[in-house]
C-alpha cells in the first residue's frame, strides 16, 4: 500500500500562521519580534533560503534585518556584527548562514551569538540543555521534523527511532528530541555496520546525510516513519536543478506508511520553526 504523504507545507502554514496571531497580539502592546540573519559570501543556496526567510519573516508581521559580508570578511568583522546584534533591543533572534566560508573559525562565531537569541539553537549553551533535558533554544528543522511526528502519531512513546546522520545541526538534536519524547534511539552514520539492517528495526527513521536517494525501500519496516532531511540538488538539462532527498522516494513510499515528500516535507518546516523560535526569544525577553 503507497504510504501517507506528510504534508509539511500546509502544517509549516499553520504555524507561521499562529506565529503571526501571537505577533500581531504583541505589535498591539508596542513589542515587534526580531530576527537577523548574518550571511558571509554568496553560496546559491544560502542566498536562496536567506531570500526566503526575510520574506517569510516580514510576512509574519516580524522585523527583518539582513547582515551581507563579502567572503573575503575577517572573522573579527563577522564577530563585531554579531556583538552589534546582541546589543540591539529590536533584534530577539540571530542566524549565523551556514556554512560559512573555509577561513573562519565556524565554532568561535557561532560561539559568539548571545545565547538568548540563539534562534538556530547551535550554541554550545543550547546543545547542552536540550542534551540535559533542560529548556533550550531547539534547531528548526529537528523541532520541524518533531512537530510532523508528533502530528501523525500523538505520542512516540516506546518507539524505536533510527537518526541516519550525526551533524550538529540535525542529526544530534533530533536523537535529543525523541529521546525526549521516549522513543528507543540509535544514531547511525557512516561508520555504521550493515545500515540496512538497523534502518530495518525503526518504527521512525529520520534521514539526515545529505547523500541522494540513499535509503531504499528495502531497507524500511513495513509501515514504518520516514522523515526526509536531505535536500540535494540535480542539475537537469532544463537548467533548473531538482531537488532531492536522502531516501528513494519511489521504493520507500512503496513500504513506509508515511513519508515526508522532498520538496515539501521537512524544508518548509525549518523556516516556520525559525520564526517560532525568534517569538519565543522575544516573549522571553520582554518577560
Ligand atoms: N544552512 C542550511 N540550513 C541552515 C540552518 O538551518 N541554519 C543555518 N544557520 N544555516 C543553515
Amino acid at each position: 500500500m503507497a504510504a501517507r504523504v506528510i504534508d509539511g507545507k500546509a502544517f509549516a502554514a499553520t504555524v507561521r500562521g499562529k506565529v503571526a496571531e501571537h505577533v500581531a497580539q504583541l505589535k498591539a502592546q508596542g513589542i515587534t519580534p526580531g530576527l537577523a540573519v548574518v550571511l558571509v559570501g554568496a553560496d546559491p543556496a544560502s542566498e536562496v533560503y536567506v531570500r526566503s526567510k526575510g520574506k517569510q519573516t516580514v510576512e509574519a508581521g516580524m522585523h527583518s534585518v539582513e547582515k551581507r559580508l563579502p567572503a573575503t570578511a575577517s572573522e573579527d568583522e563577522v564577530l563585531s556584527i554579531i556583538e552589534a546584534l546582541n546589543g540591539d533591543p529590536d533584534v530577539h533572534g540571530i542566524l549565523v548562514q551556514l556554512p560559512l566560508p573555509g577561513h573562519l573559525d565556524e565554532s568561535r562565531i557561532l560561539a559568539t551569538v548571545d545565547p538568548a537569541k540563539d534562534v538556530d539553537g547551535f550554541h554550545i549553551s543550547n546543545a547542552g540543555l536540550l542534551a540535559t533535558g533542560q529548556k533550550a533554544m531547539v534547531p528548526c528543522t529537528p523541532l520541524g521534523s518533531l512537530m510532523l511526528l508528533r502530528d501523525l502519531h500523538g505520542d512516540l512513546t516506546g518507539m524505536e527511532a533510527v537518526v541516519i546522520g550525526r551533524s550538529n545541526i540535525v542529526g544530534k538534536p533530533m536523537a535529543q528530541l525523541l529521546l525526549r519524547d521516549n522513543c528507543t534511539v540509535t544514531i547511525a552514520h557512516s561508520r555504521t555496520r550493515d545500515l540496512p539492517a538497523v534502518v530495518r528495526r525503526a518504527d521512525i527513521v529520520v534521514a539526515a546525510v545529505g547523500r541522494a536517494g540513499m535509503v531504499s525501500g528495502d531497507w524500511l519496516k513495513p509501515g514504518s516513519t520516514v522523515i526526509d532531511v536531505g535536500i540535494t540538488r540535480i542539475p537537469t538539462e532544463s537548467g533548473k536543478d531538482r531537488i532531492v532527498g536522502d531516501c528513494d522516494y519511489a521504493s520507500c513510499a512503496e513500504v513506509a506508511g508515511a513519508i515526508t515528500p522532498v520538496p515539501g516535507g521537512v524544508g518548509p518546516m525549518t523556516i516556520a520553526c525559525l520564526l517560532a523560535n525568534t517569538l519565543t526569544a522575544c516573549c522571553r525577553a520582554n518577560g
